[in-house]
């Protein structure tokens, strides 16, 4: 394929995605993520006043109002620009953290810098660039990475591990040999700190202590259970009945096998669609809790600030609900783990690691 080829399907694709996720049926059909499955201790007794339980966190030396991101998405194309500027300015306002897209299409195509730069609408929280690990190992791409970082005033890189997704696609870059080497030349050439991500197909606790020795700062576990890559992909590319669409580590599984391997702080994401959600990530042993697909639809909708005040007061009543202060009390909050989740976290124990690759 020639240059301009290359880019105008970096664009093609990056707009589809947006649009197949809104318009057909994405989300995992076969997976939860299993946050039903997590029950928590109700009080009936919280004996605290829910207006000062203390929500607010930091990220990357940034205050948060609430542990809450919106995911990343997109970039690259016109209509991007209007979605990263909305849900950042949605972000600012209510004070959450926020991830742009894969910024391979601005480093292949400069002028498309100006669908991501939303600083100038969000100046106070965390701004998350991207890039894909197979990406990262092209020459000389951790050097563009980090110009592309700087022009968007990035606070933080997330690399993304979306192995199922290239399988899928027939465009797909199959080739995943190198990607730690990779990641560990990025953490000595960029200056920011460095997420490692999935992107809905979770991460085992032994592949996260391979990615906190490479160089990782924290880990996004973006687990199965809600946006499925492999149903995008197989829409998209007409493979409807795919074996492979719903593959993956539910995300409480994926979370409570990271959190219990590697000491860096954590993200939940992967089919978080509440408050509720966010704060059962906590409990798991999350630091954070991001969604991508449901501010995509409330950006549809024009609801992304109510949605995001819906889910900071939820997590602030199970705080209060458990008798909880703050996040560092309601991190230690006990657990009951049940159905699906209690199954695989058996099976997990009984037979050890998962697997090493
Ligand atoms: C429309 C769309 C585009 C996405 N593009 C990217 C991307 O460019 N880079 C990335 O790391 N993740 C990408 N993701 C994955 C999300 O960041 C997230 O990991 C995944 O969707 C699971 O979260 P969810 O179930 O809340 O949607 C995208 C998700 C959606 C919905």
């Amino acid at each position: 394929m020639a240059m301009s080829d290359i880019k105008e399907e970096i664009q093609r694709r990056k707009e589809e995605h947006v649009g197949f996720v809104l318009k057909k049926e994405v989300q995992n059909r076969s997976l939860s993520p299993g946050f039903e499955d997590i029950q928590f201790g109700y009080s009936a007794l919280p004996e605290i006043d829910f207006y000062r339980v203390d929500i607010k966190t930091r990220m990357f030396g940034k205050d948060l109002s609430a542990p809450l991101m919106i995911d990343a998405m997109t970039g690259g194309y016109p209509k991007a620009k209007r979605i990263n500027r909305d849900l950042a300015e949605a972000a600012e306002e209510t004070g959450i953290a926020f991830a742009v897209g894969s910024q391979r299409a601005m480093i292949e195509e400069p002028i498309l810098a100006d669908t991501y730069k939303v600083r100038d609408v969000a100046p106070n929280i965390p701004i998350l660039g991207n890039i894909g690990a197979v990406n990262l190992k092209e020459r000389g791409m951790a050097f563009r990475v980090e110009g592309a970082l700087k022009a968007i005033d990035a606070d933080a890189l997330q690399i993304h591990l979306n192995p199922l997704q290239e399988i899928i696609q027939p465009e797909g870059d199959r080739n995943f040999e190198g990607c730690l080497a990779a990641i560990e030349r990025a953490r000595d050439l960029i200056d920011v700190p460095i997420v490692i991500k999935e992107v809905g197909s979770g991460i085992t606790g032994e592949i996260a202590r391979r990615l906190e020795k490479a160089g990782a700062r924290m880990i996004n576990v973006s687990g199965a259970g809600g946006t499925s890559w492999g149903r995008i992909e197989s829409l998209r590319h007409k493979r409807e009945g795919h074996g492979l669409s719903d593959v993956g580590i539910p995300t409480a599984v994926s979370l409570i096998d990271v959190s219990g391997s590697v000491k860096l702080p954590i993200i939940a994401s992967g089919g978080v669609r509440s408050g509720v959600d966010a704060a059962k990530s906590i409990m798991l042993g999350a630091s954070y809790a991001a969604a991508a697909f449901p501010f995509l639809a409330a950006w549809d909708a024009g609801t992304a600030g109510n949605v995001i005040a819906t889910w900071k007061e939820e997590l602030q009543a199970v705080a209060f609900l458990t008798g909880s202060r703050n996040l560092k009390e309601l991190a230690k909050n006990n657990v009951l783990i049940t159905g699906r989740t209690r199954e695989n976290l058996r099976a997990m124990q009984e037979r050890g690691k998962w697997t090493r690759r």
